[in-house]
């Protein structure tokens, strides 16, 4: 019963009860906070998913200067309606290298966490160019001053060692050969191999049909790639962790 009494010494005083209250949210928030300092990754590594190559760096980082995620989220949630649409539900492995992270909050237009391989090249192409030419009835902007903007990934080297620095794991290897790697990946007569072997699963192709490189390649390359790292006919998630 004492113990109850001196409880009441703490309900009568503001002050005492303050000051209790916030060592006892302290001892909480330690409680909860600290064990994730001592984690090497609270991210469950997943097959098949790797950082950008140079080009799909280069499109993220227009995608991004152009304010796509103001109408664009890419996080599929684990819910149906979001998964018979959008197909897997996102994991967080799969946006694991994005700095900073797309998932948006906002969705004026779909979701475009596994836009990859929906549609072709020349339809994205078009679609970018002016949409209402493809979907009558859209309100996206057009982008057609894309396609007039060459790109030759002068600072995409710069880039790399900055998010290397930022724990992306690109290595010296990489970041040397990060500008050929750009100017080859849309090159339909180039050598692929050392891309290849770089970025498993890079796809090489002219995304926009037209001679050289510009930021309409970047930016397809990018959107043809999202949410097709992973090989989800074979992925089984780690109920475990
Ligand atoms: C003002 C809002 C808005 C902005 C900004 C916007 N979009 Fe869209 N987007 C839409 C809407 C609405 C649709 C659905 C109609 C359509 O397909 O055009 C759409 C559709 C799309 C689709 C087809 C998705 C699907 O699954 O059918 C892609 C791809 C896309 N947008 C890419 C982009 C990219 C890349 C950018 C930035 C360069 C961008 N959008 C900027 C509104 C926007």
């Amino acid at each position: 019963m004492s113990i109850l009494n001196k409880h009441k010494i703490l309900e009568k005083n503001v002050t005492l009860l303050l000051v209790f209250s916030f060592i006892v949210v302290t001892i909480g928030g330690i409680v909860e906070i600290a064990p994730l300092f001592y984690l090497e990754n609270t991210i469950e590594e997943v097959e098949g998913v790797r950082p950008y190559s140079p080009l799909e760096l280069e499109g993220r980082d227009i995608y991004v200067r152009e304010g796509c995620y103001v109408c664009h989220s890419q996080m599929i949630r684990p819910m149906r309606d979001e998964t018979e649409r959008y197909g897997h539900y996102s994991l967080a492995a799969e946006s694991m290298y994005d700095r900073p992270f797309q998932w948006g909050s906002k969705r004026t237009g779909p979701d475009l966490a596994r836009v990859g391989g929906r549609y072709s090249d020349a339809w994205h192409v078009a679609h970018l160019r002016d949409p209402q030419s493809v979907v009558p009835e859209s309100i996206m902007p057009k982008y057609a001053f894309l396609s007039n903007t060459p790109i030759n990934g002068e600072y995409v080297a710069d880039k790399m060692s900055t998010h290397k620095f930022l724990g992306v794991p690109y290595t010296d290897e990489m970041i040397e050969s990060a500008r050929a790697d750009f100017m080859v990946q849309a090159n339909p007569d180039g050598d692929w191999d050392g891309l290849l072997e770089r970025y498993p699963g890079a796809q090489t192709r002219n995304f926009d049909d037209e001679p050289g490189v510009s930021e309409m390649d970047a930016l397809v390359a990018y959107l043809q790639m999202l949410g097709t790292l992973v090989d989800f006919s074979t992925f089984t998630p780690d109920a475990s962790r």
